[in-house]
């Protein structure tokens, strides 16, 4: 069996090659299939990435309407969904919710699961753009006591979303093209970052041969994690805290310097790979500024926000460490300033990470890896004769 190194985390590992998304940590560079976050963020339209990231290059005009038009096709949620959706308690995370229903989807879609329908796929990739939107919103509109939106497909992808969150029966709702730009440039900002941990999620659930909506909806478990996805929304709470608590931003970096014994880590900074800056992290910032203002809008968190960077930069430990904001610091407050409420930050995340999720998946198949499978060192008991219950 030969010799087994141990890499606890895989800091270390590499578990694949890959064409789709490059990453260079210690100079801030993330480009996918080739071009940078930078100017797809300006440039770009949610969509589009999507389609570079799953087929490899960017679409051309009657590609991208065929993709665009086959999604709005596909935007409505079968009925026996919502029954499933009914049984969850009004206050589910709409995580859970997320991941189960998508889960659920495998159920609906049986070819999924047939390996011999290989040509069901690119329908089942279609499926999850058109209708993770939908369910989305519904936990938001659940959560309010209103009743859900079905899609308005005469709406781009992103103004789509926003009108299924956010119309109500009552009164004419117009999409606001500030909130829908700032929309698109976030999506794209999350839609893929290589090996990760939901993403190396989706890889390993698939190498078994499992169908593409059980992979996703194993990948959307493993984003919810506060480690992972999951930080935006602990991002805010902190934030909302270290208000409450009178906006002395020192002492929480004091506490975060004491992680090992307070057991409390500055949420929305550090990562695995990233050393010098998150590139992610400063479009992100420059937008919360930017979509603030236009919108008018005065978060006394975004000042606490900035406050406790500014501390942190020139804090000892965190510069030893090489620890910097992540994308995650300053997405909750441009979500916040959309009208997205905290408990849905994660699912955002998993809305934009989605073509990334798909890309992968089908990389790997494409690639016909094999089965993941790591090993490990054991380290328990010896060989022991068993103990009958009466003589234990
Ligand atoms: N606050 C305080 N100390 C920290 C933090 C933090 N946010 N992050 C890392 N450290 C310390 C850690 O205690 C360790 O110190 P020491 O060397 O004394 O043992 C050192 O920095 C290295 O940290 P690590 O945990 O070994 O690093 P890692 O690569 O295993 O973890 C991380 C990376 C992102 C999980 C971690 O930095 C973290 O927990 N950050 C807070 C959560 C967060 O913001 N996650 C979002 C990540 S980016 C987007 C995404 O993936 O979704």
């Amino acid at each position: 069996t030969g010799y087994i190194t141990i890499d606890s985390g895989y800091k270390n590992t590499g578990a694949t090659k890959s064409a789709i998304t490059f990453l260079d940590g210690e100079e801030g560079i993330l480009r996918y299939r080739g071009y940078s976050i930078e100017e797809l963020a300006e440039k770009a339209t949610f969509l589009e990435v999507a389609y570079l990231l799953i087929y490899g290059e960017l679409p051309t005009q009657s590609q991208y309407e065929n993709f665009e038009h086959e999604i709005r096709t596909h935007t409505l949620v079968n009925e026996d969904m919502r029954k499933i959706f009914e049984g969850f308690p009004v206050n589910a995370h709409p995580m859970g919710v997320l991941s189960s229903l998508v889960s659920a989807m495998s159920a609906f879609y049986p070819d999924s699961y047939d390996d011999k329908a290989p040509d069901s796929t690119e329908t089942h990739i279609i499926r999850l753009m058109a209708k993770l939107p939908t369910i989305a919103t519904w936990s938001f509109k659940k959560s309010q006591g209103h009743p859900v939106n079905y899609p308005k497909n005469d709406l781009d992808y992103c103004s789509n979303f926003l009108h299924m969150m956010f119309a109500l029966p009552v009164e004419e709702y117009k999409v606001d093209p500030v909130v829908s730009k700032a929309l698109n440039k976030l999506l794209i900002l999350h839609a893929d970052h290589e090996q990760n941990c939901s993403t190396s999620t989706v890889r390993l659930v698939g190498s078994s041969k499992a169908n593409i909506y059980s992979s996703i909806s194993a990948g959307i478990c493993a984003l919810w994690g506060p480690l992972h996805g999951g930080a935006n929304q602990e991002v805010i709470e902190m934030l909302e805290d270290i208000k409450a608590d009178g906006g002395d931003v020192a002492k929480y970096v004091d506490m975060a310097k004491n992680a090992k014994t307070s057991g409390f880590r500055l949420f929305g900074f550090g990562h695995r790979v990233y050393k010098n800056f998150d590139p992610r992290a400063k479009i992100i910032k420059k937008a919360a500024d930017d979509v603030l203002a236009k919108l008018g809008v005065n978060d006394p968190v975004l000042e606490i926000a900035k406050g406790l960077e500014e501390a942190a930069l020139h804090d000892e430990y965190f510069v030893s460490r090489r620890l910097y904001p992540n994308v995650d610091f300053y997405s909750g407050i441009i979500y916040r300033a959309l009208g997205i409420p905290t408990n849905m930050f994660t699912v955002m995340f998993a809305l934009g990470r989605l073509p990334g999720w798909i890309a992968q998946w089908k990389e790997m198949r494409e690639n016909k890896e094999p089965i993941g499978r790591p090993r490990q060192i054991y380290t328990g008991a010896t060989l022991r004769s068993f103990v009958p219950m009466s003589e234990r």
